[in-house]
């Protein structure tokens, strides 16, 4: 998507909701802003201004400004920080936004050891941006806003499952920011009157999520495995455990918590958890190559075990790549560098509070989650075998 004309003033002219999103471009804005238009909003999303287009996943969303009345759904895109106040409270003003859904972060957890200040900066205080600018703007009692909140908060778990009470130990730069922007939303709301929540989610993957999150790295491996592209996967601790859900799931639940009558904050898992290990097993499995784990800790390695043919032919056509020959080999490896200075290692969620007062409830188990992400990065990756055959260089990326 290049750059288009601003359509906000669009927005004063119409009864159709309108809502912003900060962190547009990335995996749940992409899903969220989707999602919005469907139900007819007029949808206005923050993107960075980076080197390189960085509107990928939202690109299919796109419309013709010549063909947006008032009246039709559409996406507006203004170009913003999360660290530049004058810029936030300037598009605020603009859209007078009935909901503002609070995505933008730098989201990796590992990554914020490396860069604590600017985490501050961006997830920490460009909260309080937000918050602040809707109050200077006198639209405390319009504007209706979504903090992403993280189950990250619970850190090293003081009670598992976790739910809405169990107290925050946060164990990442990441996670101390986070737990700030969480507080001055609840302060806001509390001195104000301010419809401010917090969505306090579990982790929740798709075929979008961000290349280095774990399981999109997995996914990513095992279908270059597969296809004879890549030789091993490293990774750092096999033994996290994490509640995974599908992204979709959970950004229907945001929009969810901004329809409430009262303004609150909510826990959304899936109740289960599963180990690194095991997803890992369940995305080769997917292609049907059995891994067996051997050793332990920096030594543990993923072999392949056996492979169901059938089920490889059914999911990869026209491969010319012999996968019988892998059979023993090591595809799975532990890399130090991976570890975390401080790793949480247990996320379970509690969800009953969404579920039974909210009525929400997922529609993808893990399994069905694993299985989307599998078919498209195959699709994916089978690109990139055509791109190789006919003679291209593909590019691996090992982060
Ligand atoms: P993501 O894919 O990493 O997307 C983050 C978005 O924030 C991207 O659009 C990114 O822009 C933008 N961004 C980063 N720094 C910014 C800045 N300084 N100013 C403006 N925009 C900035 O994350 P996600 O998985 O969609 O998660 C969305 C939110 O939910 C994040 O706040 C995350 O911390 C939180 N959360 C995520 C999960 C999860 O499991 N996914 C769970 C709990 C909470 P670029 O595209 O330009 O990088
Ligand atoms: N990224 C990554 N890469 N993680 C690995 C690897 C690896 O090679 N090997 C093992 N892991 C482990 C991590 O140590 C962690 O325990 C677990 O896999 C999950 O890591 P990530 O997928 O990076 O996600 P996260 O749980 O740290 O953070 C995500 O979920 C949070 C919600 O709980 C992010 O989306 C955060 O933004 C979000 O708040």
């Amino acid at each position: 998507m290049t750059d288009k004309p601003n359509t906000s003033h669009l927005a004063h002219n119409t009864s159709k909701r309108v809502a912003l999103i900060t962190g547009i471009t990335g995996q749940d804005g992409s899903y969220l802003a989707e999602f919005l238009l469907k139900k007819g909003y007029i949808v206005h999303g923050i993107k960075r201004r980076a080197s390189l287009l960085n509107t990928d996943r939202i690109d299919h969303l796109y419309q013709d400004p010549h063909d947006i009345t008032p009246n039709t759904s559409h996406l507006a895109l203004h170009y913003g920080d999360m660290t530049d106040s004058m810029n936030l409270t300037r598009i605020i003003q603009e859209v007078q936004p009935d909901e503002i859904y609070n995505l933008a972060a730098m989201s990796h957890v590992a990554v914020s050891f490396e860069t604590p200040e600017y985490v501050a900066n961006a997830d920490g205080t460009g909260t309080l941006r937000i918050l602040e600018a809707v109050k200077l703007l006198g639209l405390t009692k319009k504007t209706r806003i979504y903090q992403a909140s993280t189950s990250e908060l619970f850190g090293k778990a003081q009670e598992t499952p976790q739910s809405e009470t169990t107290p925050f130990y946060p164990r990442s730069p990441y996670a101390v920011a986070k737990m700030y922007a969480y507080w001055i939303t609840v302060n806001y709301r509390e001195a104000y009157g301010m419809f401010a929540c917090n969505g306090i989610l579990f982790n929740h993957e798709s075929p979008v999520r961000g290349e280095t999150f774990v399981t999109r790295k997995i996914t990513r491996a095992a279908s270059k495995i597969a296809l004879g592209l890549q030789d091993k996967l490293y990774l750092g601790n096999l033994d996290a455990k994490r509640d995974w859900g599908h992204a979709k799931d959970y950004v229907r639940m945001m929009w969810m918590i901004l329809q409430t009558e009262n303004a609150e904050d909510w826990v959304i898992a899936t109740g289960e958890t599963t180990a690194v290990r095991d997803f890992v097993k369940m995305a080769f499995e997917y292609v049907g190559i059995t891994l067996r784990f051997e050793g332990k800790s920096v030594n543990e390695k993923g072999i392949i075990d056996s492979i169901d043919e059938k089920r490889y032919n059914q999911v990869i056509q026209n491969s010319t790549f012999n996968i019988q020959n892998c059979i023993g080999s090591t595809i799975v490896e532990v890399d130090e560098r991976y570890f975390r200075p401080t790793e949480v290692d247990l996320l379970l969620g509690d969800p009953t509070k969404a579920e039974t007062k909210l009525g929400w409830s997922r529609e993808y188990k893990l399994e069905e989650l694993v299985n989307d992400m599998m078919k498209s990065d195959l699709k994916l990756m089978t690109k990139e075998q055509y791109l190789k055959d006919g003679g291209y260089t593909i590019m691996n990326y090992f982060e």
